[in-house]
């Protein structure tokens, strides 16, 4: 049978107006219901203890983008810390929504950057910290790795990559959990089976590729491992990978039952671009 082979770079990069940028957008003003808050406040964040320590004296000179900012939780934190803030989104509603949040005395202090992650050839060498916080997500490995070229690129050398990403193999472990709570609570294993995979919503999920599809959001989930390595193949060093906790609230599916179960987590990560 003849291989069906794209040339490697055929692949589409994103962009401020394709079909995800719109879907982004459409889910700006209900962002806060949907999806999951890793800087609410019963949630200890690994990337917050991460930023604090490059220390305030040395942030006050540094310029920071928040790569895919969404409707900005961190910026106000970034503001504070920081002497230049970006903020950048390919989806123009999530920029209105950040301005909002925010409001004008601090949008002032940020520069609003409608585009994709990956364009970023006017900030080469200019970017101290580069932070993606859940927005390190396209589902096509070669965008995910040009991206991953480009803030290297743009931060100088010795500058950090900080971030977050959504976790695959928590899925997993929340699936496991909860299978394991409707076993105790003396259902069968059809029902307990059929209850988690409706409650965790596994018919969104490709578990082998680690995708996952939301309405029409496509989005990659990460095993750490598979993070580690596309950072280092994308040149970074020093890279430092740690759970992020959070606690069974009622953001998670079957949460009264998991109380005493260990808990689920996202990714969070620190890596570098060598110093020259
Ligand atoms: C899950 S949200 C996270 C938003 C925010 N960082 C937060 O923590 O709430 C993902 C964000 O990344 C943005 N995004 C996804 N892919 C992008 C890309 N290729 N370029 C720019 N922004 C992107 C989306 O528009 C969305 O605002």
């Amino acid at each position: 049978m003849a291989k069906s082979k794209l040339r490697a770079d055929q692949f589409v990069l994103p962009h401020h107006s394709d079909n995800q940028a719109n879907a982004w957008s459409e889910s700006a003003s209900k962002y806060g219901n949907e999806f999951l808050d890793p800087f609410r406040d019963s949630v200890v964040n690994p990337l917050l203890t991460m930023l604090a320590e490059i220390g305030a004296e040395d942030s006050a000179k540094m310029t920071v983008a928040d790569l895919g900012c969404g409707t900005g939780p961190l910026l106000p934190v970034l503001i504070e810390q920081f002497g230049e803030v970006i903020a950048l989104d390919f989806a123009a509603e999530m920029l209105v929504q950040c301005r909002e949040r925010i409001g004008a005395e601090k949008s002032a202090k940020v520069q609003f950057l409608n585009r994709a992650m990956h364009e970023l050839d006017d900030l080469a060498d200019k970017l101290d910290v580069a932070v993606s916080v859940n927005s390190l997500v396209m589902p096509d490995l070669r965008v995910v790795h040009k991206t991953l070229k480009n803030i290297f690129a743009a931060l100088r050398p010795g500058g950090r990559f900080l971030g977050v990403v959504p976790s695959v193999d928590a899925i997993h472990h929340h699936s496991l959990m909860l299978w394991d709570a409707y076993l105790d609570q003396g259902y069968s294993m059809e029902e307990s089976e059929r209850l988690v995979s409706t409650h965790m919503e596994h018919h969104m999920y490709n578990f082998a590729f680690g995708k996952f599809r939301f309405g029409q959001l496509d989005q990659k989930f990460w095993q750490p491992d598979e993070l580690k390595y596309h950072l280092v193949k994308s040149g970074f060093t020093e890279i430092r990978i740690v759970r992020l906790e959070y606690p069974w609230d009622d953001s998670l599916a079957g949460y009264k039952l998991l109380k005493n179960h260990p808990k689920t987590w996202d990714w969070t990560f620190e890596a570098r671009r060598p110093s020259a």
